[in-house]
């Protein structure tokens, strides 16, 4: 990874830190200066090396200086409901319901996707479509779960139209809210799952072929890509991949021993 990428996101974590400090409840959810996500392309980079099992932070330690007290100020259910007010982005007019996440509250694994399909639009609720249920079932693989010790979340909280990738102003419109959940749920691992939630958090143009599987030592959350749910339902050959990867996380966690598996 290069400086610049580490750079990028401490930078996305550092956002959360400002909100946080600035009052967020107070601010307009169209206040154009509460959405700094930078999303320009990086260089192509090489396949990343194996990944590097070092210790990471313990849960209780500040996240890219937030104080625990300022992070104890926000809540899922003051994001949520932000959230259910936004309309700082075109995808407020053609949303059913948003999509703010699911989960504990202190997750040992946050999974991010790309943005709420049809189901997730009608229900409010992340990744229950064919793919989330196939998100499900390789979670439990290694004893995670939306209900015991992971979260669910997304790159966008409203449903971009047919499916459409979110575009770049879309998720810097979306970015504050995810920095605050990552500032408050302080999980342990980033489970990127796909390629728009890869190249938005780690900022690069490079492939989800190239990245899954590798950690990134970054900012006390280390990120793990891994391909989306619904790419192995087109591609049944990624599932053998994938597999290969949950392993690769199962192991990290153990290492943590923060899963008894
Ligand atoms: N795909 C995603 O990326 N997120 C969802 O919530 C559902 C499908």
């Amino acid at each position: 990874m290069t400086i610049e990428q580490k750079a990028h996101i401490a930078e996305f974590l550092d956002l959360a830190s400002a909100y946080l400090r600035s009052g967020y409840k107070r601010q307009s959810t169209d206040d154009k200066s509460a959405a700094p996500v930078a999303v320009e392309p990086a260089a192509p980079q090489a396949p990343l090396p194996e990944s590097q099992l070092e210790a990471i932070a313990p849960p209780d330690t500040h996240i890219a200086g937030i104080s625990n007290d300022e992070a104890g100020m926000d809540t899922l259910e003051a994001i949520a409901a932000d959230i259910a007010a936004c309309a700082a982005c075109p995808l407020h007019a053609t949303r059913t319901n948003t999509v703010p996440g699911e989960g504990v509250s202190s997750p040992l694994v946050l999974v991010i996707g790309e943005g709420p399909g049809e189901n997730e639009d009608k229900s409010g609720r992340p990744f229950v479509g064919e793919a989330g249920q196939l998100l499900d079932k390789m979670l439990a693989s290694i004893n995670l779960s939306r209900g015991e010790n992971s979260f669910i979340a997304n790159v966008v909280k409203c449903r971009p139209p047919h499916n459409r990738d979110p575009l770049p102003e879309e998720i810097a419109a979306c970015a504050p809210f995810l920095t605050r959940q990552i500032a408050l749920l302080k999980p342990r691992v980033i489970l990127c799952a796909g390629r728009v939630a890869t190249q938005t958090l780690v900022k690069t143009t490079n492939s989800i072929k190239n990245l899954h599987g590798h950690f990134i030592e970054c900012a006390q959350i280390p990120f793990f890509p891994m391909y989306h749910p619904s790419a192995l339902l087109h591609d049944p050959s990624l599932k053998r991949p994938s597999w290969d990867d949950l392993k690769t996380l199962r192991v990290r966690l153990e290492k943590l021993a923060a899963l008894k598996v």
